[in-house]
């Protein structure tokens, strides 16, 4: 694999920076605490960081709305303190990529603020108008709790505007050639400040046209194709990731052909790992690897578990939603839009076996994994914070006085500990972890080890292993190069058999990666294996 196909064997770490370690004292995570943090990522092997949101922001949408894309927030730091952050990433190996939001921008920005004063302002023309706010009626609302359209009236303005997302996110008219150019420049920018590349933010919805749900339309693929050339062609090695939360095929259109991006969140396959663990069935996940397409060889998934957002049930069935919120989400605080607002860790009951679980069937998948800050150690949540913010407390350090997140008093942190009797900082955190032989972080932290001396779980094809019909036990085999592995999951709390078809490597011993239980060679009889409850197995298959 060449240098340039990074992403392709790499595991990704997931950011908010607010939350992740305060270096000034102000109760606020910063690019400073971040900084004293790289070796942190050292430690566990992750490769990538992305970073949330860093400008200078009103924060309705938590920096995902912008009000000046060249600029870091000051509750973040200065321009130099990101300097200094990116450049000691760098010096231990870690590469860095940060959200880049096309779609729209805050209405605190200044060409939103000149733009509605006048239709006169060289700036109208970046936001979409209407005089009636009765076009694009097949855009589906996003924001469906708090948003009743995609249209807003402007007093200012004296027209409508439209934004997809909240309505203090004007929605950026890609159709004008200008709004086009300045998003290569922001790029551009960072680019020459040294990120790695970006997470596209929200991009199936850069174009509207009538008579379509204004989502992945072919306006928008010619865009991000040009915004690809333009990368290729000044920088190299830098790679784009999309966040569209699609059906497969539609998310296939975002690689191109190699030629769009480089990567792609699978949003799909996120809740039905979480449903084939609680059906005890491993056929949700396998129906929707039988619909995702082959991908460019140049390309890559990007597989999660949790992020910053609800845990979308967006691209599920409704009888699918309903099952997914009755057994994940049985409290409505725990609902939000579409999709369920809490942490890795409290979905699977604090069961550190289910989540080790999950982990190994994330790690299984085709695709890169991406971790949220916080779930490596099993973080709580808090319901009973606005929005989002229950998945966004400050990072457990240790077991100290504001869990070695902050020296600020306690009552400012920007955000209250996580301090419930089951997941309290005393008890999760990292120190502790640290220093806890069989703790999740090192459970983790093999894992993350193991799979990167194995390319074939970046590179290889998957398959289902054949010849078994135990639908709790979900066997993968991920085959590359002349090496296969295969991966084994009991999705139950019961012990399972199962019966292996491994004639094809008949003679060739079976190592196992994580634990040291002795299996046999494989032969022209089926191949037994026995699971205990919630175990899970990565088995090295050695060609001769
Ligand atoms: C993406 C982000 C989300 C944000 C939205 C609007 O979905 O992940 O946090 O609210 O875009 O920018």
């Amino acid at each position: 694999m060449t240098d340039s196909l990074w992403y392709k064997n790499a595991v990704f770490y997931e950011v908010y920076v607010r939350a992740f370690r305060d270096g000034s004292g102000d109760a606020h995570g910063d690019l400073r605490g971040l900084a004293e943090k790289l070796d942190y990522f050292c430690e566990l092997g992750v490769d990538c960081i992305w970073l949330l949101p860093l400008y200078p922001s009103p924060l309705c949408d938590d920096g995902y709305d912008i009000a000046d894309y060249y600029q870091i927030h000051p509750d973040y730091g200065t321009l130099d303190d990101f300097k200094h952050f990116l450049n000691e990433a760098h010096a231990r190996g870690l590469r860095v990529i940060t959200d880049l939001v096309l779609n729209h921008t805050s209405d605190q920005h200044p060409w939103f603020q000149s733009a509605r004063r006048s239709r006169h302002s060289p700036y109208r023309d970046y936001y979409v108008w209407s005089d009636t706010g009765q076009e694009y009626p097949d855009a589906r609302i996003i924001f469906l709790d708090t948003e009743g359209s995609n249209w807003s009236w402007d007093p200012v303005a004296g027209q409508y505007f439209w934004h997809r997302f909240y309505s203090s996110q004007p929605d950026l008219n890609y159709d004008n050639p200008a709004v086009r150019q300045e998003m290569l420049n922001v790029m551009k920018y960072w680019l020459d400040l040294g990120v790695d590349g970006f997470r596209a933010d929200a991009v199936p919805y850069l174009f509207e046209r009538e008579g379509t749900n204004c989502e992945n339309l072919p306006e928008t693929h010619d865009y991000l194709k040009e915004v690809r050339r333009y990368l290729n062609e000044h920088y190299p090695g830098r790679v784009l990731l999309a966040e569209a939360n699609q059906w497969p095929q539609d998310v296939r259109l975002y690689f191109g052909d190699g030629d769009e991006f480089h990567m792609a969140f699978h949003f799909p396959v996120m809740p039905r790992i979480y449903m084939a663990l609680a059906k005890t069935d491993r056929t949700p996940l396998l129906d929707i690897l039988s619909q995702t397409p082959e991908i460019p060889a140049n390309t890559q998934w990007c597989t999660f578990l949790r992020n910053h957002d609800e845990l979308t049930l967006e691209m599920v069935t409704p009888e699918e939603r309903d099952f997914m919120w009755n057994t994940f989400a049985p409290e409505p605080r725990m609902r939000l839009n579409l999709g369920i607002r809490r942490r890795l860790a409290p979905l699977l009951d604090g069961d550190q076996r289910k989540i080790e679980l999950l982990y190994s069937i994330l790690f299984s998948l085709p695709g890169s994994p991406i971790l949220y800050y916080g779930d490596e150690i099993g973080m709580g949540e808090n319901i009973w914070l606005e929005d989002r913010n229950g998945v966004r407390t400050p990072m457990q350090w240790d077991d100290s006085p504001n869990a070695g997140f902050s020296t600020a008093p306690m009552e400012a942190l920007y955000a209250p500990l996580i301090d419930d009797e089951r997941f309290s900082y005393r008890q999760v955190n990292v120190a502790v972890q640290r220093r806890t032989r069989g703790s999740l972080w090192n459970v983790i932290r093999k894992m993350i080890a193991v799979r990167k001396e194995q390319p074939a779980f970046g590179c290889g094809a998957c398959q289902t292993a054949a010849a078994d019909n135990n639908l709790t036990v979900l066997a993968l085999i991920r085959s590359w190069s002349g090496e296969t592995i295969l991966t084994l999951h009991n999705l139950s709390d019961q012990p399972q058999s199962v019966q292996l078809d491994l004639s094809c490597w008949a003679g060739a011993p079976v190592a196992d990666l994580l634990s040291d239980r002795r299996f046999p060679v494989c032969g022209d009889e089926p191949y037994p294996v026995e699971l205990g409850a919630y175990e899970y197995l990565w088995l090295l298959i050695v060609n001769s």
